[in-house]
């Protein structure tokens, strides 16, 4: 099947491709090349960038899986590190090769002692975000064979295994707590919960309770496509920088209070409306307000145009979180009732606007006591598995070429340099100079 295009009068044939799901895709491989004019599509929305056979979403239908398994089934019976070896080498793992891998990540938990005190000269006030990227792209300082071929699943190892571990430091270096070293006979997850909340003054006993929302926190946010950070890991891995690098660069990218750093503006925003007396009417008001730039966080997707099957999951999971832990916490109440007010209002379902990931994962976070600026670190941790499949796909593709988008330029014509002499200073145009 082609797809024709006429432009200025001549007609021109694009091949067409259909994904596993029917997906249709027109490749604009050569349009360049053959019409001399380019796609313009700002936001990518309506662009692909890959092949890929990883994650599968459909927004319409509020569909997401990992390698073809619905993430439903995935949440309820997995656990984060075979989602982990799922999404990075393709299938569930046998039982002799989780226990290999869990056995890697658990042995390549600790970071060199050197990188250790690179947190005592961060500024209390540094976001833990902030830390996170610094200390990943910081890792190839001292694995400096990062880039090379034949170490790439040594590196993917000691990436999903430190990442941990530098996202626990941070939260223990922002309460002004020692480090926890990690332990080699706890999971994963049990791990982390262990250097997050262990004290010096007392045993620390893991709850399973706990364990169990966070494997389920985690493997909800393991991969999705091509959104912004994954997007980000690509194009800074398509220059070939090597797999720290480009994920450092992608935790940047999360950060961002539009995709992952969401969660926390999230929790920001439901205790503004606990404070201002529960004026849900007000809040909605101001979100579709245009004047007003504040939005409902935590509502709205790029894709999903029904609701995030990951928010539908959350909110249940959060519901039984508080109540095992008995915990009232009004800030649930509040996001629901806000959920039910957006979703009877023609302004959000015109627009297909639906709470997403980060619409309940906040109230998660809050019940095992974490502060907010680590919930975007918990949504990198989660994200790790499927930033390194999505560089993995991309270095093992023939076809990944570096990436570089073109523009339509609508700057300035040509016109002759002006020596400084002949420069006159216009009111409008004279720069702001800082008074310093
Ligand atoms: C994540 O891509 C992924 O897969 C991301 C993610 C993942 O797992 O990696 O799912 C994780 O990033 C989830 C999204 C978290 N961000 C938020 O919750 C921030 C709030 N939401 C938005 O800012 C927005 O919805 C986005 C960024 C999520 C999507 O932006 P789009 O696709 O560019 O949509 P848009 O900004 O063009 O909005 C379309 C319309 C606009 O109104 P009109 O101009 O048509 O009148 O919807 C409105 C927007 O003003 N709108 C909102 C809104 N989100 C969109 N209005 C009020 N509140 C909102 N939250």
């Amino acid at each position: 099947m082609d797809a024709k295009l006429v432009l200025e009068g001549k007609e021109f044939e694009f091949p067409v491709l259909v994904g596993t799901e029917n997906e249709v895709g027109i490749d604009f491989t050569k349009l360049r090349p053959r019409t001399g004019a380019i796609g313009l599509d700002p936001g990518f929305g309506n662009t692909g960038s890959c092949r890929s056979t990883i994650t599968f979403i459909n927004g319409e239908k509020g569909i997401l899986r990992y390698r073809g398994y619905p993430i439903e089934e995935v949440a309820e019976a997995a656990t984060f590190e075979e989602v982990c070896y799922l999404l990075i080498f393709g299938h569930l793992p046998t039982r002799g090769e989780l226990e290999t891998f869990s056995d890697q990540l658990t042995h390549h938990s600790m970071i060199h002692e050197s990188l250790k005190k690179f947190f005592d000269d961060f500024p209390p006030t540094a976001h833990p975000m902030m830390i996170l990227s610094a200390m990943v792209a910081s890792l190839s300082a001292f694995y400096t064979r990062a880039g090379e071929t034949e170490d790439v699943d040594l590196n993917i190892i000691r990436l999903l295994a430190k990442a941990k571990t530098i996202a626990a430091y941070s939260f223990k270096r922002s309460v002004g707590q020692p480090f926890v070293y990690p332990r080699n006979d706890l999971s994963y997850t049990e791990n982390f919960l262990h250097m997050l909340f262990a004290v010096p003054a007392e045993p620390y006993n893991v709850s399973p309770v706990m364990d169990r929302v966070l494997n389920l926190l985690l493997i909800l946010h393991a991969d999705h496509e091509q959104n912004c950070s994954t997007a980000t890991v690509r194009v800074v891995g398509s220059s070939q920088a090597n797999l720290f690098a480009a994920v450092s660069a992608g935790i940047a990218a999360l950060w961002g209070p539009l995709h992952g750093g969401a969660n926390q503006r999230v929790i920001e925003m439901l205790g503004m409306i606990r404070d201002d007396g529960k004026d849900y009417k007000k809040y909605v008001g101001k979100a579709k307000d245009k004047d007003d730039d504040f939005r409902l966080m935590g509502f709205g997707h790029r894709v999903y145009k029904n609701f995030d099957p990951r928010a539908t999951i959350l909110k249940k999971a959060a519901d039984e979180l508080l109540g095992e832990l008995g915990i009232d916490d009004p800030l649930l109440e509040i996001a629901k009732h806000l959920e039910e007010i957006a979703l009877e209002d023609e302004y959000f379902l015109e627009r297909k606007l639906y709470p997403n990931v980060d619409f309940y994962s906040g109230i998660l976070y809050r019940a095992m006591g974490l502060p907010t600026d680590m919930y975007t670190v918990m949504f990198a941790l989660g994200r790790l598995p499927g930033w390194i499949a999505q560089w993995k796909e991309m270095r093992e593709d023939p076809r990944a070429r570096i990436s570089r988008p073109r523009q339509i330029y609508t700057g300035e014509a040509q016109r002759p340099y002006v020596p400084l002499d002949l420069r006159v200073e216009s009111r409008s145009t004279e720069p702001e100079l800082v008074k310093v």
